[in-house]
């Protein structure tokens, strides 16, 4: 079994005296069961979380003790066997594939140890990329304020190729962060 380590933001909790605090991701009692053949593999066993609004996590655990299972379902890549995640306040345990990849474009963002960038495109399309799926407007200065936000605003038609590793990372932040 993992388990969560929580910091918390500072002003939020002093805020939080006066206001309720608002719960993002709320997870109850998840499990998680995969099946090979004839044997039923139990990655998760009941796992019940509440995270709220401006809240750092992370998820510690030895291997197999099921982190990644968790995550893909926090991700809305993958669904519980049974129990209910509600996100942002709508129960998405048991969403269509295709409702599942619109809370993932609304909602989400990844941001991946390997940046998966376009070869061929500039930061700021990449940006954009998740607002055009979206079919939002004012993409262009959304996706501009994204990338100034993590210090790239010079960097706007660069390729992946033109910019560093740090740098990449950072506009696959600006796309996680876009939505
Ligand atoms: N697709 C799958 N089919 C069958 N069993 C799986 C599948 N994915 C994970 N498991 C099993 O579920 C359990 C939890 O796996 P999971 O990958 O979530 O652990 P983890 O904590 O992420 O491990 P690691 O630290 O090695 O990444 C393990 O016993 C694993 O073998
Ligand atoms: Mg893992």
């Amino acid at each position: 079994m993992f388990s969560f380590l929580k910091r918390k933001n500072e002003k939020l909790e002093a805020l939080s005296a006066e206001t309720e605090r608002k719960v993002v991701i709320d997870i109850q009692d998840i499990t998680k069961m995969y099946r090979m053949g004839e044997i039923e593999v139990h990655a998760l066993r009941g796992v019940s979380v509440k995270i709220y609004e401006g809240e750092f996590l992370s998820i510690m655990g030895p291997s197999g003790s099921g982190k990644s299972t968790l995550m893909n379902i926090l991700g809305c890549l993958d669904q519980p066997s049974s129990g209910q995640y509600f996100l942002d306040g709508e129960d998405v345990s048991k969403l269509s594939e295709q409702s599942l990849a619109r809370v993932r474009n609304k909602k989400i963002g990844f941001v991946f140890q390997s940046f998966n960038l376009l070869k061929r495109t500039s930061a700021l399309r990449q940006v954009e990329l998740p607002l055009i799926y979206a079919g939002v407007s004012g993409r262009g200065k959304r996706a501009k304020a994204a990338l100034e936000s993590v210090g790239l605003g010079q960097r706007l038609d660069h390729l992946p190729s033109e910019l560093y590793g740090g740098k990449q990372q950072r506009v696959a932040i600006a796309r996680a962060l876009v939505n």
